[in-house]
């Protein structure tokens, strides 16, 4: 199957926004008391705001009632929000324009897959919404990685079937979501943690058509 559309995770694959979330959420895990380290961040990669609290009060064996939760979330995005605001065009990660444009060249569709409600947001401050055809995010979606929600969405807004489309993934969680919309999977990271990726580069500037090409060939 020739690949006709390609769906970018956004949070550490397009851009490094990663450092971000763990800066707003380790404000807030110091206002609590809990001790909460760049390991544990690892934890929180392609999972839902709302999810990643719960990751974090079990660390910090913290209970709290669904008021407070919903409270100490908006808290933290306030803080990420304010340190995305701020983000400019040289926070893409390397390789991913010219990767982007030499798929619209060959007439592939390019899409965002991701979880992020701040989706819009980023892609305005740094620059880059019109290299893409379509925008799938946490915005439109209701059930978070590993289902395939947010992936089946931006297929059909691009108008292609999921087996023609190739996902770029740097969360293990995300990588599964991939697999369950019966899609090709591309790890941006670690062969080590992505283990059920297709393949797995270190990020987009690894990334050509040719290898994209040698990937219809995997089962
Ligand atoms: C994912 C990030 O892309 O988006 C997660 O990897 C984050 O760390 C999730 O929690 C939700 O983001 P937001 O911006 O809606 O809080
Ligand atoms: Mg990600």
């Amino acid at each position: 199957m020739q690949t006709a559309a390609c769906i970018f995770d956004l949070d550490g694959v397009i851009v490094d926004t990663a450092r971000y979330h763990f800066l707003a959420w380790k404000r807030l895990t110091d206002q609590l008391g809990i001790h909460f380290t760049i390991e544990d961040n690892e934890r929180l990669k392609g999972v839902s705001r709302m999810a990643s609290l719960e990751i974090i009060l079990e660390i910090g064996n913290v209970k709290m009632n669904e008021h407070k939760k919903l409270e100490y979330a908006t808290l933290k995005n306030e803080w990420y929000v304010e340190y995305i605001s701020k983000m400019t065009p040289a926070e893409i990660l390397p390789g991913s324009i010219p990767f982007i444009n030499e798929l619209r060249k060959a007439d592939i569709r390019t899409a965002i897959g991701s979880a992020s409600k701040n989706t819009p947001m980023i892609l305005e401050r740094v620059g880059i919404r019109e290299l893409f055809d379509a925008v799938s995010d946490g915005n439109i979606i209701s059930k978070a990685k590993p289902d395939p929600e947010v992936f089946l969405k931006a297929a059909e807004m691009v108008h292609v079937s999921p087996d023609a489309c190739v996902v770029f993934e740097d969360a293990v969680a995300g990588v599964q979501a991939a697999l369950n919309a019966k899609m090709k999977c591309i790890g941006i990271g670690s062969p080590g943690i992505l283990t059920k990726a297709h393949f797995v580069v270190p990020g987009l500037y690894e990334m050509n058509l040719a290898k994209l090409k040698t990937l219809e060939n995997y089962t």
